[in-house]
């Protein structure tokens, strides 16, 4: 195939240049030259006979917008009822966190549709093993482990799928472009050409990419803005609980999550998100406290544990797994500063049960109450939870979609609630199985559990 004609471009500043550089002589910026098509071959420009015509938008009909309902509740909603024809969908996730497992799932889910999963990572053998792992039987997926995208496109042709999955983007290479695979070029042309597919052929098409944390692979983070749709794959790869949370879709809500459970069988859709509260144990202990949390649209009890000890060295040392560093920095700092307790001298670990990274404010106040309650040694009822955001001078501030938060404690037999006063405006009819407490400072909480 003939070679497209490209050149370099610095990403920082633009500067064009017939060959790599490795500092840029315009900006100065040091490894910042990417590869481009400027030209490819065969195509010319300004073919009138190919090009789209404009319409006026009361004729386009939506007749074709049939979703491919996978089946899979939690993948379906956040997808925002399966995927639109045509659309082209993007998986990041850490290795290893199970994107392979899930896409190989849905795929074999689909019953009549014809899938087609190409792999560029794995063997026919490893993909037939994982699939007997998850032993899902009466598919129509086909396998195809190639990574030149021209193949893929050719095999695409052939077998006429109504869905293609690529694992992973970023294996993948076109001939047009020198660079070796995952480059960004690579990974932007390819990614290109596949989105022209799904839009001629009306398919969707979804894409695979690993991000890693120091961001080194080329990879998902340029696609962002070209994909219909974003999804991550995250969770704390030693614990089972995996959550699917939607960071852009255009055609669904970008606030909609799905949570599962990686299992020996494949992953299992988790329906009931406060079943990951179940480790709890019935008997008292100090230093945990159940945030009533918000998780996307759902409500979720999480529970969290703190503890505060002395310090082994002279630096007190703070860490916080599943939950912001420096949110709990502050939040000891207004302990401090509004409330006297001493915990400058203290070591101060936080945990969030079930590997579960809890981004919602109105955890604020459980923290908080797990804090105190290892400081002080006095354990929180087991029937008590919390939803509140703290604010800089020790104030709690109200929480979005309380009346859901309210229900679900009263729901999973919770008696007692501590809210922000401020957010029970609006709100008439209380939940009768359950005492909400509304307070404004959080002297008042810690006056009402601690004594
Ligand atoms: P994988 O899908 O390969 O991750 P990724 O594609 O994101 O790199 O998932 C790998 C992990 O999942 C691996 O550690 C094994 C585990 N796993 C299970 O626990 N149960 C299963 O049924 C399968 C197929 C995998
Ligand atoms: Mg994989």
């Amino acid at each position: 195939m003939a070679k497209a004609k490209t050149a370099f471009f610095c990403t920082n500043c633009g500067a064009e240049s017939p060959k790599w550089l490795g500092r840029c002589p315009a900006c100065g910026a040091w490894n910042s030259f990417v590869e481009e098509i400027i030209k490819r071959p065969g195509v010319t420009h300004h073919d009138l006979s190919t090009q789209q015509l404009p319409v006026h938008i009361d004729e386009i009909t939506s007749s074709n917008f049939s979703r491919i309902v996978t089946g899979n509740q939690e993948f379906d909603r956040v997808l925002g009822g399966g995927f639109v024809p045509g659309s082209l969908v993007l998986i990041g996730g850490e290795p290893g966190i199970g994107k392979s497992t899930l896409l190989l799932q849905i795929a074999l889910c689909l019953k009549n549709i014809k899938v087609l999963y190409v792999s560029g990572e794995e063997s026919d053998q490893q993909i037939r093993m994982r699939a007997d792992r998850i032993a899902i039987k009466g598919s129509s997926c086909f396998i195809l482990t190639e990574t030149l995208l021209e193949d893929i496109l050719a095999q695409a042709q052939t077998i006429q799928p109504h869905l293609i999955i690529i694992d992973s983007i970023q294996t993948l290479q076109t001939q047009t472009l020198d660079a070796s695979a995952g480059t960004v070029s690579q990974v932007r042309e390819c990614a290109a050409q596949l989105q022209r597919l799904a839009k001629t052929r009306n398919i969707p098409v979804v894409l695979i990419g690993h991000i890693t944390k120091d961001g080194l692979l080329a990879g998902p983070k340029i696609l962002e803005h070209m994909v219909d749709a974003v999804l991550q794959f995250e969770g704390d790869r030693h614990h089972g609980y995996r959550i699917l949370r939607a960071s852009k879709n255009r055609f669904g809500s970008a606030s909609e999550l799905g949570i599962f459970e990686m299992q020996a069988g494949g992953l299992r859709e988790v329906n009931n998100p406060s079943e990951i509260l179940r480790s709890q144990h019935n008997r008292d202990v100090s230093g945990v406290a159940i945030a009533a949390g918000m998780e996307g649209i759902r409500p979720m009890l999480i529970e969290v544990q703190a503890l505060a000890g002395v310090p082994v060295y002279s630096t007190p040392q703070r860490s916080a797994t599943g939950f912001d560093q420096r949110r709990l920095n502050m939040l000891l700092a207004v302990l401090e500063k509004r409330l006297g307790f001493r915990l400058s001298a203290r070591d101060v670990f936080l945990n969030v049960a079930g590997g579960i990274r809890i981004e919602d404010p109105a955890a604020d106040l459980a923290v908080v109450a797990s804090i105190i309650s290892s400081l002080e040694d006095i354990p929180i009822s087991h029937e008590i939870c919390f939803a509140g955001e703290i604010g800089l001078s020790g104030e709690i501030r109200p929480v979005s979609r309380l009346e859901a938060r309210i229900a679900e404690a009263a729901r999973l037999g919770f008696q007692q609630i501590f809210v922000s006063r401020f957010a029970l405006k609006g709100i008439e009819n209380l939940h009768p199985d359950i005492k909400v407490s509304a307070l404004e400072r959080l002297d008042e909480m810690i006056a009402g559990i601690f004594g």
